[in-house]
């Protein structure tokens, strides 16, 4: 099967609060089915671990089936079965994890461990039904997500170098801490995303932290507890605008720290092209302020459509069958946290 350039993956993925499954061949998405669980989650204000967990169980088989039905496939014709490994939470990772060692066990198929952000990295060259996969191609990868904020090279297939990561909370983490002092719901992302654009981002000059210092290292804490400092001060907003405009301002901090580290990196590294992934990729002051920065200093910004933004399999299965192609043994492991870079993980 190494010599399989394109192989056919069922890949699954727990390891927050979304229960996913794909059929992949190659980076082509051939079905992708993603069951969330954010109506169970959202009257706490964010994830339950153990809650997770249960749902993830009781949804695994059914999301599975459904993938295999939807790409008019049987189990005979998958190459590889994929899981992601970690990071996550322990509990839920564990299902999809033993999911993928029974199909393993049933059908004698390989079984690849993929690490969670390796996925979110594959997701900006899938292709689909209306969609072309693009090549590989070097670049700085921006990874945005609830749980992580880094700038990785990624020069090969497998080769990944972390430049720099957030000291303290993701900028996902933030969007969602601020959305709750803000009274607004969970996740807080897509919420003050569209509350932003009614807004003014020069209403409050909201702090940008490390961005004077030479790196590539992220704070979100102090700006979260500024926009705190601002609803003591000020009490909250008391109408829309002034919402949309707390919002906005927020969006523009973030926006422009990520920007101002990624073209730093892109200039540091020579690579020309930029990759925005994970959840805080959909955003769309993000995106506007990458590529306005790309149109300027000539380098190429990719973010991949919504539905591959935020977590699912097809990413986790693309990632796999990369593994697959350049002939690596199958291993599967469980982990709550891990470098992209560890050496479990990079294959170039
Ligand atoms: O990658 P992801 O689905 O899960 C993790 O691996 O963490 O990312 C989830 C995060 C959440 O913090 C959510 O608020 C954020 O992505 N998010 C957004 C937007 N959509 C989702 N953040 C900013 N703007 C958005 N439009
Ligand atoms: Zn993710």
């Amino acid at each position: 099967m190494s010599e399989n350039a394109d192989p056919v993956v069922l890949a699954l993925e727990s390891s927050c609060d979304e229960t996913a499954a794909a059929v992949v061949r190659g980076t082509h998405v051939v079905s992708s089915v993603v069951s969330t669980q954010i109506e169970v989650h959202r009257q706490f204000g964010g994830v339950v671990p153990e809650l997770a967990s249960r749902h993830h169980l009781g949804a695994v088989s059914a999301v599975t089936e459904q993938a295999i039905a939807r790409a008019d496939m049987s189990l005979a014709d998958i190459d590889a079965l994929a899981v992601t490994e970690g990071p996550g939470l322990s509990g839920a990772l564990l299902v999809a994890v033993q999911m993928g060692r029974g199909l393993a066990f049933a059908t004698g198929k390989p079984l690849y461990g993929v690490h969670h952000m390796e996925g979110h990295l594959w997701s900006a060259f899938l292709g689909d039904a209306d969609l072309d996969a693009t090549p590989f191609a070097p670049h700085v990868a921006l990874l945005v997500s609830g749980g992580h904020t880094e700038l990785v090279e990624v020069r090969a297939h497998g080769h990944y170098r972390v430049l720099g990561a957030t000291r303290d909370d993701a900028a996902g983490e933030a969007y969602d801490k601020v959305a709750k002092l803000l009274g607004l719901g969970y996740p807080g992302g897509p919420i003050i995303d569209a509350l932003a654009a009614e807004g003014d981002p020069a209403a409050h000059a909201f702090p940008r932290a490390m961005m004077k210092q030479p790196g590539f290292e992220f704070s979100f804490a102090g700006l979260k507890t500024a926009v705190l400092v601002h609803v003591e001060k000020h009490g909250p907003p008391d109408s829309r605008k002034a919402l949309a405009d707390v919002c906005a301002s927020f969006q523009a901090a973030v926006s422009e720290v990520l920007v101002v580290k990624a073209a730093r990196a892109i200039e540091r590294t020579g690579l020309r092209r930029l990759n925005i992934v994970g959840g805080v990729a959909a955003n769309s002051g993000l995106r506007a302020a990458a590529q306005a920065r790309g149109d300027r200093d000539g380098f190429s910004v990719r973010v991949p459509p919504l539905r591959y933004c935020g977590d699912n399999a097809a990413m986790i299965g693309a990632a796999a069958a990369a593994r697959v192609a350049a002939g690596l043994d199958p291993s599967v492991d469980v982990y709550t946290n891990l470098p992209i870079d560890d050496p479990r993980v990079v294959f170039a």
